[in-house]
């Protein structure tokens, strides 16, 4: 049994579709708060409700359970859960749990740039769940992904949907390595089948672009639209203005000026060069495959 925490979000729900389609047991766990939990699905799949923050959640989402991928995370709630609750004290609850229940292998999600002093608070909080899984007593994989490409595009397409234009924070000139979802899960894939990818920590991204870049390609497809750039003076503003009433904002503009310093790019060669088999998934075929009344 694979247990996928957060398997109702983005890469979750991605992940668990391709393993249960190559006839793995798999069980989310996950609240049914930010997104819905099927009740009445009929792919095999065994669906826990539960909450990362309580220690008896975690205890019988990991019952029985062989491998713990851990994609959960905070940094996308408006409320109910942060970067802090979740992707740290989260982690550390569930690796906990899972070491105890002699869980065999977590592969935990992370981010490039994730260090002790890294400037967003998100990256900080990752390394201290990738510490917990290297001396958890479990073997490990840890994934650093880049910036979620179908997130950004979502969230850019939707406002060239609604209002016909398309935001673009700071200089927009910056190189941001991003991730797609289909590679992100063809490497946990990959991370859970493969005995050789056990306790090291892989940095994988799908392609490099700058958000100029994808404005531009998302104005292109919906053949209407443009561009609306919001100064890094106001992002810088916003951030700070925030905080004290919404702390997702603060960190939504946080994040962007991160990506428009050149923060979020990083050479995807190396770790590609490793993994010939696994196929690209990039812009232009997620452009492809996203839904037009949401992408422009
Ligand atoms: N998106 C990115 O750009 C990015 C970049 C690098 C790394 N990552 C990492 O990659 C992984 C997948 O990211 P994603 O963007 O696919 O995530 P996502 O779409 O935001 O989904 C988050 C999932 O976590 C669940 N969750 C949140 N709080 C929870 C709690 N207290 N207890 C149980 N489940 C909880 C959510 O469901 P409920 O709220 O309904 O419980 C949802 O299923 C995460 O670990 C993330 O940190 C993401």
């Amino acid at each position: 049994m694979i247990l996928v925490a957060g398997g109702t979000g983005r890469l979750g729900r991605r992940l668990v579709a391709d393993l249960a389609d190559a006839g793995e047991a798999v069980r989310t766990f996950s609240r049914g708060i930010s997104q819905p939990i099927p009740e009445e699905a009929h792919d095999g799949v065994e669906r826990v409700r539960g909450d990362l923050a309580s220690g008896t959640d975690c205890e019988r989402a990991v019952d029985g359970v062989r491998k713990v991928v851990f994609a959960a995370s905070g940094f996308g709630l408006a409320r109910g859960g942060d970067p802090r609750s979740v992707d740290r004290d989260g982690a550390l609850r569930l690796t906990a749990a899972a070491a105890q229940a002699g869980v065999e292998h977590i592969v935990m999600m992370s981010m490039v740039g994730a260090a002790p002093d890294a400037p967003l608070e998100f990256l900080r909080m990752k390394h201290a769940a990738e510490e917990a899984v290297k001396t958890s007593g479990v073997a490990w994989t840890v994934i650093r992904l880049g910036a979620s490409l179908e997130q950004q595009l979502d969230v850019l397409g939707g406002a060239l949907a609604s209002k016909g234009i398309v935001p673009v924070f700071g200089s927009g000139r910056a190189d941001v390595t991003f991730t797609s979802t289909a590679d992100a899960a063809g490497i946990v894939r990959r991370a859970l089948a493969d005995p050789a990818l056990r306790n090291r920590s892989i940095e994988w991204g799908s392609e490099t672009h700058t958000f100029n870049g994808l404005a531009a390609a998302l104005v292109a497809r919906a053949g209407r639209g443009h561009v609306r750039r919001i100064p890094i003076a106001a992002l810088r503003a916003m951030g700070a203005v925030a905080r004290p009433f919404s702390p997702f904002m603060a960190r939504m503009a946080e994040a962007a000026l991160w990506m428009d310093s050149g923060g979020a790019a990083f050479d995807v060669g190396p770790t590609r060069a490793e993994f010939p088999d696994l196929p690209i998934t990039g812009l232009a075929e997620v452009l492809r495959a996203m839904d037009p009344q949401t992408a422009g």
